[in-house]
């Protein structure tokens, strides 16, 4: 790809990035990632986030710069949004290349360019409501949203355009296919999106949900026209829709939760087993909406983004060693970690002698403002009776989950 305008003057520059790598470390991006960034051109130029060197990344960023001809040298300004890796990698290099070049974020920002990059040349801290005239009729203006996703951050805004730069917020994983503006995407595409959009947000931004929410409405204040996130589609023609979704992403672990059931369980040698097929057909009599993970043969991302979404969590899994079944302790870990509170919740599973898993699940469960059912623990191989309870015991679950009132109204998002 080469730059695409988004406006007069105003021009992607980013990579779509597949990469063997997990992003953060820790989560999968088999559909890769859109490391977005973008160009400001007035009488002087500014360059919004940068790439990491990431799967060609770095190059694809230069020669998008080519492509309307501009060198490193020639820009004026680095404004970095937020200074994770995934936009700020490239920073050393480009201040070694083009060593006149300053470099704008928030005063945290600027600490954290030192620590990660040891630059202290060019570092310029700005707050909430500082701008820059670029000239040419640009301007860009600065908004601190802490803690979307990391403290230091904020996002930029051009006045002229009303083009929000908005970061980390309003992001999703996968690149573009080809179309990186939500009026361009086709039909066929938009589970891909929506997909996208919850794993996001579910794997990195729930933990921050409050401040989500606290970002939205101070932006509120601002006349936007397009939304040109540092992950993800540009909302350029409905900007609206991407800040209602986030809305109701943020909801999701206030209580206000799809009327759908997640179950993610594991089993080592099968009697476990044998009790979810009871608990789903339980579900499956109720007609709710259901999503079934398998732990560790999926990866958790995928469990935690529907576990997200869905009012109803059932766990199932085996006593392993007088604990939970490891791969579940670290998935209920991860639930507390990102904050997926709010649930009505089943556990169930089988142990052989002293139990353990149940005592893990317990503790697992506290401070996370769940409605928890009794458990349904088994030794061994369950009997019909157990097996019957099961059904019974999902099917009046998935019943209530059903029946919750909506709190969504999707007018108000
Ligand atoms: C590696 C391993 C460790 C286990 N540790 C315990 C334990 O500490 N306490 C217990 O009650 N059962 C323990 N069990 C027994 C299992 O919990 C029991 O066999 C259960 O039925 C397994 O369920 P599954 O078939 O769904 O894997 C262990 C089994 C295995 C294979
Ligand atoms: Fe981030
Ligand atoms: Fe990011």
């Amino acid at each position: 790809m080469v730059a695409i305008k988004l406006t007069d003057d105003i021009y992607w520059v980013g990579a779509n990035v597949h990469t063997e790598d997990l992003f953060e470390g820790i989560w999968p991006i088999p559909n890769g990632v859109a490391l977005n960034s973008y160009v400001i051109k007035g009488e002087k130029i500014a360059i919004i986030e940068l790439v990491r060197e990431w799967g060609g990344a770095a190059l694809t960023l230069l020669k998008n710069l080519d492509s309307i001809s501009i060198k490193l040298s020639d820009i004026d300004y680095i404004i970095l949004n937020h200074l994770e890796p995934d936009h700020t990698g490239f920073t050393y290099l480009v201040n070694s290349l083009s060593p006149n070049t300053q470099i704008i974020s928030t005063q945290k920002g600027v600490e954290l360019v030192k620590a990660f990059y040891q630059i202290e040349n060019n570092l310029n801290a700005v707050k909430s409501g500082d701008s820059i005239d670029l000239g040419n009729k640009k301007k860009i203006e600065f908004v601190e949203i802490p803690n979307v996703h990391w403290p230091e951050t904020m996002v930029t805004y051009e006045k002229n355009s009303g083009i929000l730069f908005s970061g980390d917020a309003f992001g999703a994983f996968g690149v573009h296919q080809g179309c990186i503006f939500e009026d361009e995407t086709s039909d066929e595409s938009k589970p891909y999106w929506e997909e996208e959009m919850l794993r996001y947000y579910a794997n990195i931004i729930s933990t921050f949900s409050s401040n989500v929410l606290s970002a939205i409405k101070k932006l509120s204040e601002l006349k936007i026209n397009m939304i040109a996130p540092s992950h993800g589609l540009v909302w350029r023609s409905s900007p609206e829709v991407i800040v209602k979704k986030y809305k109701r992403f943020s909801n999701y672990n206030k209580d206000y939760a799809e009327p759908a059931i997640c179950v993610v369980w594991g089993s080592m040698y099968g009697n476990t087993e044998v009790m979810l097929n009871s608990v789903l057909r339980g579900i499956g009599k109720s007609g709710i909406p259901m999503k079934v993970h398998r732990l560790p043969n999926e990866d958790p991302s995928y469990a935690l983004s529907d576990a997200y979404k869905s009012a109803g969590l059932i766990i199932g899994a085996p006593t392993y060693e007088y604990g939970m079944f490891p791969p579940m302790k670290y998935f209920m870990e991860l639930l507390k970690k990102k904050r997926i509170l709010y649930k009505k919740v089943l556990y169930f599973g089988s142990y052989g002698w002293s139990g353990g898993a149940q005592k893990d699940f317990e503790k697992l469960t506290e401070n996370m403002h769940w409605d928890v059912l009794k458990p349904l623990t088994f030794n061994g191989y369950p009997t019909i009776e157990q097996l019957e309870k099961g059904e019974k015991m999902a099917m009046e679950m998935a019943q209530q989950v059903k029946d919750i009132p909506s709190k969504i109204n999707d007018e108000d998002y």
